[in-house]
This record gives C-alpha cells, sequence and structure tokens, in this order.
C-alpha cells in the first residue's frame, strides 16, 4: 500500500473543498486507485464539513496535530484527539518540525500519540534532522532519539505511519539523494523494528519538497511506502501530477 497525504498546514476555507473535489474526480477513474490511500489533513476548522463530504470516497480526513490532554481540559484553544476524531478524522499527524519548533517535546509527543490511538486514530508520526544535525553527520543518532523517545512497543504498531522529513528539505526545494534516502529510510525501519520487536516494519514516508518532479526521483525506491506533501497539496493539479508521475 502506498500514501500520498496532503498537509494543508495553515491553508484553506469552506470553498478549497473544490480542491479535493477534482482530486476525487481523478482518482476515482485512476487505473491504480486500488494500490494507494490519500490523506488530506486541512485546518481544525475544515475537518468536520470536509469529513462528511469524502464519507465512502477515495479521500481519507486527518488532523494536522491534537493537544496531548484528552479528552476536555481548561487549555484555551486546543483541542484534543477525542474531538478531532468526533469530527470524523481517521488519520493525525504528530511530530511535525512546526510543532517541534514551538515547543513539542518528547514527552508531549508521546502524550499525544498515545491519546490519538487510545482514540482509534491512526498517527502519522513526524521526524527529521535539521540542517546543523545533517552537516555534523548525526541523522541518523536524532532520527533513533526521536523514534526510541516516543514509539513504545505497548502502542498498536500499526496504527503508526511514519514520515521522514529533514527540516532543511521542506518547503525549500532542497532534496535529498535518492541513494542517501533510501540508506535513512533503511535505518528507519531497522529501528521500528527495534522498538516494536517485530520483522515487518511499519510504513515509512517521505516528506519535504515532494511535487511532480521530485516525485520521480524516489518512485523507484520500494522502500519508501509513499510521501507526505505540503506546498504541493494545496493545488489539485500539483497533487495529480504527483500521482501520475508516480505511476507512470
Ligand atoms: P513541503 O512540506 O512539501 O512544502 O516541503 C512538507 C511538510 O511540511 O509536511
Amino acid at each position: 500500500m502506498r500514501y500520498f497525504i496532503g498537509n494543508w498546514k495553515m491553508f484553506g476555507v469552506p470553498s478549497s473543498l473544490s480542491i479535493l473535489k477534482k482530486i476525487n474526480n481523478y482518482v476515482k477513474k485512476e487505473k491504480n486507485n486500488k494500490n494507494y490511500k490519500i490523506i488530506i489533513t486541512p485546518p481544525y476548522t475544515l475537518i468536520e464539513s470536509f469529513s462528511k463530504f469524502f464519507k465512502k470516497k477515495s479521500i481519507m480526513i486527518g488532523s494536522q496535530n491534537c493537544y496531548h490532554k484528552d479528552p476536555f481540559s481548561s487549555d484555551t484553544g486546543s483541542v484534543s484527539s477525542h474531538m478531532v476524531k468526533k469530527l470524523g478524522a481517521q488519520f493525525v499527524i504528530i511530530g511535525h518540525s512546526d510543532n517541534r519548533k514551538e515547543g513539542d517535546t518528547d514527552t508531549i509527543l508521546k502524550q499525544k500519540v498515545e491519546f490519538a490511538l487510545k482514540n482509534n486514530l491512526k498517527v502519522i508520526f513526524c521526524i527529521g534532522e535539521n540542517k546543523m544535525q545533517k552537516q555534523k553527520k548525526q541523522t541518523f543518532q536524532t532520527l533513533k532519539r526521536q523514534i526510541i523517545k516516543v514509539l513504545d512497543k505497548k502502542f498498536t504498531k500499526n496504527n503508526i505511519i511514519v514520515a521522514y522529513e529533514p527540516i532543511w528539505s521542506i518547503g525549500t526545494g532542497k532534496l535529498p539523494q535518492p541513494n542517501d534516502l533510501l540508506k535513512t529510510v533503511k535505518f528507519i525501519k531497522k529501528t521500528l523494528g527495534q522498538v516494536f520487536k517485530s520483522i515487518k516494519p511499519n510504513a515509512v514516508l517521505y516528506g519535504g519538497s515532494v511535487d511532480g518532479y521530485s516525485v520521480n526521483l524516489y518512485k523507484n525506491l520500494q522502500i519508501i511506502d509513499g510521501f507526505l506533501i505540503g506546498g504541493a497539496s494545496k493545488s489539485s493539479k500539483k497533487f495529480i501530477d504527483i500521482i501520475k508521475n508516480y505511476y507512470r
């Protein structure tokens, strides 16, 4: 199974549904459509209406984040996994570098994963090194730490997808060399296998400047189970181009 996940970040109003309708119209006629899942994470404000619209259609809806307390608390402006689940979200992104930058520690992330799984959400757990860690050749140790501090063998392994997103690649157009990416994803899968004491590793996606061009560089890497797409997911044409080029 392949995943094409669109992270809209702070983008979208109710009329932006038209973007997803175009993607849905393309996917329902596309010949490989049984081989992949499309998940879009709009902002909180659109989860309910989009989930209702796409119920039983080819797009699934997720949340971009959730709070580390559950189900309700007195934290102004926060939204829990229980709440997004009730709106129809089936997935939640946890650990995106945007949120780590704003203070999400490993302890907080672990609580988020715990509550998300408890609420039957599937977790898209993001990890990735920054530019300095890359330059100092600390990529593997950074990724290992991010994995073992948060993921735990007591978690439902099958409900966790990992997205490798090198921070230096997000929104910059800079891309890892396919061979480096191959080695890194192998390392991530090995580490996940150690955490979950399992030989069948979790799905691992790549994210960072994915578009119709970059997907061509990576589509022969069978080890990559899909992509987490930021900027290019806000345009139906760009998103469809990714799928088209992947299966061309
Ligand atoms: P990008 O963002 O595709 O715009 O680089 C990816 C992400 O932040 O998830």
